[in-house]
C-alpha cells in the first residue's frame, strides 16, 4: 500500500517513512507526486491547515494521503511561534536565523520559564476521502545555544523532557521515541493498521 505524505520536506518524509518501517506501507512525499501542487498555508491552527493541505494532495492524487502539521509553542513568547513555525522571521528565512532570533528574545528568560513544546496534527484521508485527525506533543525546554547537528528546522534549540541535550543531538532514532510526530504517528499506525484489516476482511466477505 502506498501513503503519500503531503509535503516536500525531506525532514518530515522522512521521519514518517522511518515511523511506518515494517508496516508495509510505502511512503512518497509530494515531490514524487509531480503535480507541481503548492498548498498555502493559511490556516489559523495546525488543525485547520493539516486539513487543508491533505484534501488538497488527496484531491489531486486518489491516494491515501496523510498531512501533517506541526510547530513550536514557546510559554515565555505567549506560544509563538506555533502555527507560524514554518514562516516566522519571514517565509524565506534561513532556519539558523530563526533559532537565533529565538535564542534573543529568551536571552534573560531563567531555565524553569523555558519551557516549550512540539505540537503535531495530522489529518489521514483514505481514497474514498473520509479522514480523520491525530494530534501529538513533546513537552521540553528552549535551550541557551543551539546544539547538534541531526534533524531540521526547531531541532537545535530543543531539550526534550528528561533529557539534557537538543533534538538534534539525540539523533533521528531516539527523537522517533517519543517525539511529537512520533505520537501522532503511533495513533496513525494503530488505526491503518485496524483498517486495512477490516477492508480485506469486508473485500473477503464480498467474494465469498
Ligand atoms: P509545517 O508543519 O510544514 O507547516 O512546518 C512546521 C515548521 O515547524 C517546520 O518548518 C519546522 O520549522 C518546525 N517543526 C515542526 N516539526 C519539527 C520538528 O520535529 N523538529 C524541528 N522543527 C519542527
Amino acid at each position: 500500500m502506498k501513503l503519500l505524505v503531503a509535503s516536500r520536506n525531506q525532514g518530515k518524509i522522512a521521519e514518517i517513512r522511518r515511523l511506518l518501517d515494517d508496516t508495509g506501507w510505502l511512503v512518497v512525499g509530494l515531490p514524487s507526486l509531480d503535480s507541481g501542487l503548492e498548498i498555502v498555508e493559511d490556516g489559523e491552527t495546525f488543525e485547520q491547515n493539516a486539513r487543508k493541505k491533505a484534501y488538497a494532495a488527496a484531491e489531486a492524487s486518489k491516494m491515501w494521503t496523510l498531512a501533517d502539521d506541526s510547530g513550536l509553542e514557546i510559554d515565555a513568547l505567549g506560544g509563538e511561534p506555533g502555527v507560524h513555525s514554518a514562516r516566522y522571521c519571514g517565509p524565506d528565512a534561513a532556519q539558523i536565523f530563526r533559532n537565533r532570533r529565538i535564542q534573543d528574545c529568551l536571552v534573560a528568560v531563567p531555565e524553569e520559564q523555558r519551557t516549550a513544546r512540539f505540537r503535531c496534527v495530522m489529518c489521514l484521508i483514505d481514497p474514498a476521502g473520509k479522514e480523520k485527525v491525530f494530534e501529538g506533543t513533546c513537552e521540553g525546554k528552549i535551550a541557551y545555544h543551539a546544539r547538534g547537528s541531526a534533524g531540521f528546522g526547531y531541532d537545535p534549540i530543543f531539550i526534550p523532557e528528561g533529557y539534557s541535550r537538543t533534538f538534534a543531538e539525540l539523533g533521528l532514532e531516539t527523537k522517533n521515541r517519543f517525539s511529537h510526530r512520533a505520537r501522532a504517528m503511533r495513533q496513525v499506525v494503530d488505526y491503518l493498521r485496524t483498517r486495512v484489516r477490516a477492508d480485506t476482511k469486508s473485500r473477503k466477505r464480498g467474494h465469498s
